[in-house]
């Protein structure tokens, strides 16, 4: 008998082709490692690492994690053990586990970008792509995030491009308003795709203690209460048609992941449900699969952007 073929779920993000669009955001996966040992995470679209620096950074002091009703504040304070770590530690049973890792990487200014590009051209080989996280303080203008100026956008991707010749994906925040010129910006640096969004500045406070529930007072807010403000950033950002999209944020069941690919996204990333179900990856892929087979949809590209049905692409 001949095995029925299931819908065709590869997608492309410029050059950086996935067998499926379910991948895992940064900072809450890992590097896979432990996830790996509760189901066969290679069968993701690929896995987003922890962002890491030139060198291992310490982080904010704790409390660094409070929920909030609808999500997650955090406030890790990119907590990381530097690239040589990824290299020598990580690298290992990440070949091991057969998954396809996205290497996040982020720098206090552009000179730390360059000199974590060159650390990575030896292993550019084993990973699909490099994501860009420009959400934090760029030393040399007075801790002003990157993502805040439009040249220091286009210039990092540039010049981590160049340099390590692997595709590059840049990570856009929310907290900046309208993210039509960073975006603008990320592809006329070069970049093959965009990730959107990153967790929204968010706080909370004991009405006990008077005290701030983060040792850091403001952190990033993540989970459902950010999903629709992810998804009309998708859904804008698409029909501008600047780069392809990863789309992120609040993203719990299946559902969610649909939603964002008819807004527009190409791929969907899972961050802080990993935290409330490890196993969220492989349910929401094989729940993927399920929808498009009963509405007898064989291609998952064609879903993309549906909503905005009237803009030809
Ligand atoms: C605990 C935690 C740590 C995170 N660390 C990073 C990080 O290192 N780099 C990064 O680009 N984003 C980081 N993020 C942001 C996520 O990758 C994601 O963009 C955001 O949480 C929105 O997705 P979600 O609502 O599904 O969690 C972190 C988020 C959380 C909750």
């Amino acid at each position: 008998m001949v095995k029925e073929k299931g819908p065709n779920l590869k997608v492309n993000l410029g050059t950086i082709e996935l067998d499926n669009p379910v991948i895992t955001c940064s900072g809450t996966f890992s590097s896979g490692l432990e996830y790996g040992k509760f189901y066969d995470i290679s069968k993701l679209g690929a896995v987003t690492t922890k962002s890491f620096s030139l060198k291992p950074k310490k982080g904010n002091e704790p409390p660094r994690t409070c929920e909030v009703a609808c999500g997650l504040l955090n406030s890790i304070g990119l907590q990381n053990d530097g690239i040589n770590s990824f290299k020598k530690d990580h690298l290992p049973y990440i070949k091991k586990l057969n998954i396809r890792v996205i290497l996040s990487i982020f720098g206090q200014d552009i000179a730390e970008f360059r000199k974590i590009a060159k650390e990575i051209v030896d292993i550019r080989q084993d990973i699909i792509a490099l994501e860009l996280n420009l959400s934090c303080p760029n030393v040399e203008k007075g801790g002003m995030a990157f993502c805040t100026s439009t040249d220091d956008i286009k210039n990092i991707t540039h010049e981590v491009k160049q340099i390590t010749k692997i595709p590059v994906i840049v990570k856009l925040s929310p907290n900046v308003g309208d993210l039509s010129m960073p975006a603008i910006s990320a592809r006329e640096g070069g970049a093959d795709a965009i990730s959107l969004i990153n967790t929204v500045i968010g706080a909370a406070f004991d009405i006990d203690s008077f005290k701030p529930k983060l040792g850091n007072i403001q952190g990033g807010l993540s989970g459902p209460a950010v999903k629709p403000i992810a998804i009309a950033n998708v859904y804008n950002l698409y029909k501008e048609n600047i780069l392809p999209i990863i789309g992120m944020g609040g993203i719990y069941s299946w559902e969610d992941a649909v939603e964002f690919m008819i807004a527009g996204a190409k791929a969907i990333g899972l961050g802080s449900v990993n935290f409330v179900n490890y196993m969220a990856g492989i349910e929401i892929l094989e729940n993927i699969k399920k929808y498009l087979t009963s509405k007898n949809i064989t291609d998952i590209n064609s879903i993309i952007g549906r909503a905005s049905d009237k803009i030809k692409r």
